[in-house]
């Protein structure tokens, strides 16, 4: 059975779809079967594999959402081995859909996103859902979908801050609508080891956050690369294979691997 995680962090551009574009990518490099869900109304994951948003208007997650049609309608078979959902500026009127009384087919509006892609634990080792920057319904939805959350978390002392609200926030949902729910892991993200700041975030996170919550040994550390990839609509490990940034990707995808092997 595959291994739904969602990734996700209400901070703002720290690296939560690269992350799922570059993960996924590398997860199947490792062999493993991957469907990928943009759940951002940005359609920035569906951007970062190189499909524009506006090209799959009445085809994408939202439509599968309020239960116009079925998830594989929606499905592109993309070049990398990774099979994704896309998503487009409709689907930022979910919200309303959800106060209205539009969906009458009893599937309350947080389990909706979960209702669509549990079965799919069956056909796939993974299924990588990318959030958008906020807590809203389409947030919540993923992570009542997720049995486990990746957290990148760029490494700034803002995002740091961040971090307490957000473990309070899955906190929440866990105890409301999906005691499974549990965290995988945080990943540092945008890490420029020759600031003396960003050391200091990285070395007090794992400090903060030891014997509680894993910090992924693998640092993603700040590259214009990781900005190039998505412009031509590749994961980096496309885009550089050779590039250091590549094999960080691939590392972590063995370390999300090895955490199921750990009987987590
Ligand atoms: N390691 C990195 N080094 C430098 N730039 C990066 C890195 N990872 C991602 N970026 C770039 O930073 C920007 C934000 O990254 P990304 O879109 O992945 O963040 P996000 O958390 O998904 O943003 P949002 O909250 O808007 O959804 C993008 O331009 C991306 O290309
Ligand atoms: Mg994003």
């Amino acid at each position: 059975m595959g291994r739904i995680l969602a990734v996700t962090n209400a901070k703002g551009g720290v690296g939560k779809t690269s992350t799922v574009a570059n993960l996924g990518a590398a997860l199947a490099l490792e062999g493993k079967s991957v469907l990928l869900v943009d759940f951002d109304s940005q359609g920035s994951l569906t951007w970062h594999l190189g499909y524009d948003p506006d090209d799959y208007r009445g085809l994408s997650i939202y439509e599968a959402i309020i239960g116009k049609h079925q998830l594989p309608d929606s499905m592109i078979e993309t070049k990398y081995a990774v099979h994704l959902v896309p998503a487009n500026l409709d689907l930022s009127a979910v919200e309303l859909d959800f106060l209205s009384d539009f969906m009458t087919d009893g599937v309350p509006w947080q389990s909706r996103l979960r209702q669509l892609v549990y079965d799919y634990k069956e056909y796939y080792d993974f299924v990588l859902i990318d959030t958008g920057p906020s807590f809203g319904v389409l947030t919540i939805n993923a992570l009542v979908a997720a049995e486990e959350v990746i957290i990148p978390l760029s490494c700034d002392y803002l995002s740091m801050r961040g971090l307490g609200q957000l473990m309070g926030v899955l906190r929440k949902v866990k105890d409301r609508w999906n005691q499974e729910l549990t965290i995988a892991g945080v990943l540092a993200t945008m890490y420029d080891g020759r600031t003396k700041h960003s050391r200091e975030v990285l070395q007090e996170t794992r400090k903060a956050l030891a014997g509680k919550i894993l910090v992924f040994d693998t640092v993603i550390r700040k590259s214009v690369k990781f900005q190039e990839a998505p412009l031509v609509g590749e994961p980096i490990t496309v885009y550089d294979p050779g590039f250091w940034g590549s094999k960080s990707y691939r590392k972590l995808a063995q370390e999300v691997i090895d955490l199921d092997k750990k009987g987590r």
